[in-house]
């Protein structure tokens, strides 16, 4: 084992490492002892390895983004002008993206409360994940990080469109919070509450994370979950046995998933305003009551999310 270490100086023992790979990073760790949830990028602190790993997982992803990827996307990709050998300054991203939506992308530490979590995207602030994962495990994501969050969803927030429609999806959640005000220590509000905010997490799944949409006789990606992911991208387009279905809102909501393994169901929209109108209707169901009653299953629900929305009325 020793002598691998000498022979590539890229291989450091990775627990002497102050760098920020993921599920090891000091500055998260003392960022999360001290509950910071938004903090800064501090740059300096990405080693070598970190900026390897970001230079890997972005050249293997080019060439299944042009074959795959959502043209707008590609331009996305273009405009930010992400480089493709370091890790990228939120700041420099944000220059370029900025202008174009009014969306900038926030450092934090970790995983956000969902409520605060919607609540920025309607405020068109995008919580940014900023450790990486390890270059020995590139396809291994134990939770998110800065590819997935800089790769794979940021480039989208440079279409207005798109944009528009995750500040609509983040008004959902917005609308419930107000709507559950005064009456949350009921327990059927809070059945309610929890059933909403399934179908809600479902809502984003299938379609910021995982949602495909129709280009000529086929679909293009736009969901980050795929956008960041260099097998199952190709394998939500081609493989025979994913179902690939129009967009159906009844559909969505009452339908379970599960995040580690490649997704045998994805939907298809049109437009990013047909994505728009969508989340207008999951809005207005979930003001009419509709969402409390969707299917059991995943995902789960945690108590600190659903604290989250009680306490997000007063926000
Ligand atoms: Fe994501």
């Amino acid at each position: 084992m020793h002598t691998t270490l000498i022979e590539d100086p890229l291989t450091e023992d990775p627990l002497t490492e102050n760098d920020l790979t993921t599920t090891r990073a000091p500055f998260i760790e003392a960022a999360k002892g001290r509950g910071d949830m938004f903090i800064r990028q501090p740059h300096e602190l990405y080693s070598d390895r970190n900026h390897e790993a970001w230079r890997q997982l972005y050249q293997r992803m080019l060439p299944k983004w042009e074959k795959y990827a959502n043209h707008k996307f590609l331009e996305g990709i273009e405009s930010l002008a992400i480089n493709p050998d370091r890790v990228p300054k939120l700041e420099d991203v944000n220059q370029f993206l900025a202008p174009l939506t009014g969306f900038v992308a926030k450092a934090v530490a970790g995983y956000i409360p969902a409520y605060l979590f919607f609540d920025s995207l309607r405020r068109r602030e995008f919580p940014t994940t900023i450790t990486i994962r390890d270059l020995d495990h590139l396809d291994y994501l134990p939770e998110p990080d800065i590819f997935h969050d800089i790769s794979g969803h940021v480039p989208m927030h440079t279409d207005p469109a798109f944009a528009d429609a995750l500040v609509r999806i983040g008004g959902v959640a917005h609308a419930v919070a107000r709507q559950f005000a005064g009456r949350a220590d009921s327990e059927e509000a809070l059945r309610e509450l929890t059933g909403t905010l399934r179908a809600l997490s479902r809502f984003f799944w299938f379609t910021v994370e995982f949602g495909l949409m129709r280009h000529g006789d086929g679909v293009r990606v736009y969901g980050s979950g795929l956008l960041s992911s260099h097998g199952e991208i190709q394998h939500a387009v081609e493989a025979a046995k994913v179902q690939r279905q129009p967009f159906q809102l009844e559909w969505v909501i009452n339908q379970s998933f599960e995040i580690d393994s490649y997704q045998p169901l994805l939907f298809v929209v049109d437009s990013f305003d047909h994505l728009f109108e969508e989340a207008g209707r999951l809005e207005k169901w979930a003001l009419e009551g509709k969402l409390g009653n969707v299917a059991a299953g995943e995902p789960v629900v945690d108590a600190d999310d659903l604290r989250s929305f009680v306490d997000g009325v007063t926000a």
